[in-house]
């Protein structure tokens, strides 16, 4: 079933899984401001469509995933306007995508620089086809990483790489990426979105209140203003009251294959 009411991105569902496709591909699928309200609409749409139990978000085409936030758009901000951008695109976009609980799996399938490597760093995980090349070249445009980048990057692959990588504004392939833990599996560009639904539709079997306490827990330990032991304490109580934890031990003392309510 496509959504047709987006003119920058593409939304497609069918069986379980939502795929979310940047559609810009003469610019390279850049995050203009519009693109960024257009994915906010989608995401919260995902979340809140019972029956998607995955997101994948990648670019359409074959060179980009996205090469960064649209450089025309903020060429001539002034400071509180620079300000704005960075909180209300985290807000609208990067932290909510983030904090999501339905899975968010990015396919990059090309370009992922600045805004891009951002936007697939706050998805939960990320697969790249061979050719993908990431970096946060931001320090190259007299600018830093406004959407997360200087946070999720040192949490996934360490602070001494993260400084490298930002302070040289370089960018990574893919073989790379996987080496630092940045991306999980590395694949062609023909078997990207298979892989991705591969992915989505092993989650797709498991418990979806379950798996959006896990990512509350997980989220838990990155954010400084938490506890993430005592969150997971809170998150693991609450699957007790779910319908779902009843059928997952019920099946699992009954032999047989859970068939998960989703409550
Ligand atoms: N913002 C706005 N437009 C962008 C863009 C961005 N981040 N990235 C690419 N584009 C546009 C180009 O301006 C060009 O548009 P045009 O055809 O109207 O001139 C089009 O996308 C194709 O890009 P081009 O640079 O011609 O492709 P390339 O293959 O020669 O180079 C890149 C690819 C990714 C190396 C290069 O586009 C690039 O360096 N982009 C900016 C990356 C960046 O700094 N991102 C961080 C932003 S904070």
């Amino acid at each position: 079933m496509k959504v047709k009411e987006y003119t920058h991105i593409l939304v497609d569902y069918n069986e379980g899984v939502t795929v979310i496709t940047i559609n810009r591909p003469s610019k390279l699928n850049a995050l203009n401001i519009e693109t960024i309200k257009e994915l906010h609409k989608a995401f919260k749409r995902a979340e809140k469509h019972k029956e998607t139990k995955a997101i994948i978000v990648t670019g359409s085409g074959d060179k980009a995933f996205v090469a960064g936030a649209d450089i025309s758009e903020f060429a001539d901000f002034s400071i509180s306007q620079g300000e704005r951008l960075a909180s209300e695109g985290q807000a609208l976009l990067f932290d909510f995508v983030a904090y999501l609980s339905t899975p968010v799996i990015a396919a990059i399938n090309g370009f992922a620089l600045g805004g891009g490597l951002e936007l697939a760093m706050a998805a939960h995980f990320r697969i790249a086809s061979d050719n993908a090349k990431m970096g946060l070249p931001e320090v190259s445009l007299g600018v830093i990483p406004g959407y997360g980048g200087t946070q999720r990057l040192p949490q996934l692959i360490g602070k001494g790489r993260a400084m490298e990588l930002i302070m040289t504004a370089s960018m990574i392939d893919a073989q790379q990426a996987l080496q630092m833990g940045l991306v999980n599996y590395v694949t062609t560009q023909e078997e990207l979105l298979p892989l991705a639904h591969k992915l989505a539709d092993k989650i797709k079997r498991n418990s979806s209140v379950a798996i959006a306490a896990a990512i509350e827990a997980i989220n838990a330990g990155f954010d400084v203003s938490e506890n993430g032991f005592d969150a997971e304490i809170t998150a693991f109580g609450k699957c007790f009251g779910t319908a779902d934890f009843v059928e997952g031990t019920q099946a699992f003392l009954e032999k047989r294959k859970p068939n998960f309510p989703g409550k």
